[in-house]
């Protein structure tokens, strides 16, 4: 312990982080083992590299940009039975997982507790995670088989999550049979200066490193050699906020193999220039995504010669991936991007500090920033009504929230 206590200050010397052990003394032993062990396994380099480019977003720029070609899935007309056919055949051979990225909590909802948890406010009054695990379940049943499901949470709310699922008794999922859960990576937060803080809790103040993290928490947790173990070849990747995610779609699938792509994504129209959705381009020749923070108003509302918008295409976290392609982008270091947020946090004197403006920044990967990592892939166009009902805002904002998601989903189920 002595020696480990030197080999951390010297580390904290080297880069300038000493204040993370002001208030070691007064830790209980349990937690001071804790500290050190969270700063052992910082990477500090990374730390200092985040903080030196906090503020250059990576632009597109000085990329070349052009508009991303994409299939319709109700203008594929006979190929439409065809994609069906392939993929059907793996899905009923089993070769289908779902994973649910389901780390946020519903803090812009107004709700205290993991997104998934969310009562949208339906007759049912089911949660997020219900309605998913209700879709999934039928959509099995279609094919003869049990989708296994793995939930990607966070270290905020993971206690939180499971206990959710075993009080509803896993919706009918049978833990670490067909129902899986892991826990994906953090972040420290640091502040204008580029110290590291401490937490109300004494430790290194981390956070939610983004779902970009998601192919090397795969990974790094074995999820991906149990999907090798339960003969899994393809996996769908979606958010916990889309209440109308449709996790199994043998049309997207029999595309992705009859293409011999890794990846297909799919894609709803903008409902307007300025709606806030990422939206799929070529950059360089490489497939990309451009977030709706990042896009000029130019290039938004750009259209070709039918009026129809250039870049209309968006990305609705809607996409499956070969279970290769999801090893290679756990190997491949991401572009962090960095959000500057309120962090409570110890002062040097031991004083929690309560701020009312931002005072820390936060850095996370983005899934999509991988997919110029993939040699092309396919992206189907798939309709809003059917498919896209977010839960992001709260009623106040009139847009991605509860009331529009309950609308969406109960117009879509027939249930008024
Ligand atoms: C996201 C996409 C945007 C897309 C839109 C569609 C990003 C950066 N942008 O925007 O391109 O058009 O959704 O709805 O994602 N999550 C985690 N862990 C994290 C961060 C997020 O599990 O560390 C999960 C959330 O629980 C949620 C999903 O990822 O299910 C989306 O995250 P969110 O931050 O809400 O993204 P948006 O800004 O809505």
């Amino acid at each position: 312990m002595i020696d480990t206590l030197q080999e951390v200050k010297s580390i904290l010397k080297k880069y300038n982080q000493e204040h993370l052990l002001n208030g070691y003394q007064d830790l209980d032993e349990r937690k001071k083992n804790e500290l050190l062990k969270q700063i052992l396994n910082t990477d500090f380099e990374l730390i200092n590299s985040l903080y030196l480019n906090r503020t250059k977003e990576k632009s597109y720029k000085n990329d070349k940009i052009e508009p991303m070609e994409y299939l319709d899935k109700y203008k594929l007309n006979e190929k439409y039975k065809y994609y069906e056919d392939i993929g059907k055949h793996a899905i009923k051979n089993g070769k289908l997982a779902a994973v649910t990225m389901a780390g946020g909590q519903g803090t812009r909802l107004g709700h205290n507790g993991p997104k998934g948890t969310y009562d949208i406010g339906l007759n049912s009054h089911k949660s997020l995670f219900e309605l998913l695990s209700d879709s999934l379940k039928e959509e099995g049943k279609k094919y003869g088989v049990t989708i296994p499901w793995f939930i990607m949470t966070s270290r905020e709310n993971n206690k939180e999550t499971l206990n959710f699922f075993e009080k509803n008794k896993y919706f009918g999922y049978q833990k670490d049979k067909n129902i899986f859960f892991f826990v994906q990576g953090e972040l420290p937060m640091i502040d204008t200066e580029g110290k590291i803080l401490i937490g109300e809790d004494g430790l290194i103040k981390q956070a939610a490193d983004g779902h970009g993290g998601i192919y090397e928490s795969l990974v790094k947790s074995n999820m991906i050699e149990k999907m090798r173990e339960l003969g899994i070849e393809w996996v769908f990747i979606g958010g916990v906020d889309n209440c109308l995610v449709k996790m199994v779609d043998p049309v997207l699938m029999g595309i992705a193999i009859d293409k011999g792509v890794t990846v297909a994504c799919k894609s709803i129209v903008k409902a307007n220039p300025h709606e806030k959705v990422g939206v799929f381009c070529r950059r360089n020749g490489k497939p990309s995504v451009i977030e709706y923070s990042e896009i000029t108003n130019e290039m938004a509302e750009a259209v070709d010669e039918d009026g129809e918008l250039l870049y209309g295409e968006s990305h609705i976290l809607c996409n499956l991936f070969n279970i290769e392609a999801i090893e290679r982008m756990g190997k491949t270091p991401l572009p962090y991007h960095s959000a500057f947020k309120k962090a409570k946090f110890i002062d040097k004197d031991g004083n929690l500090v309560e701020p009312e403006s931002p005072n820390a920044y936060k850095f996370e990967a983005f899934l999509f920033d991988a997919f110029g990592e993939v040699d092309d892939m396919a992206i189907l166009r798939v309709k809003r009504e059917e498919e896209f009902a977010p839960v992001k805002n709260s009623d106040k904002e009139k847009v991605d929230c509860p009331s529009t998601a309950r609308e969406l989903y109960e117009k879509f189920h027939n249930l008024k």
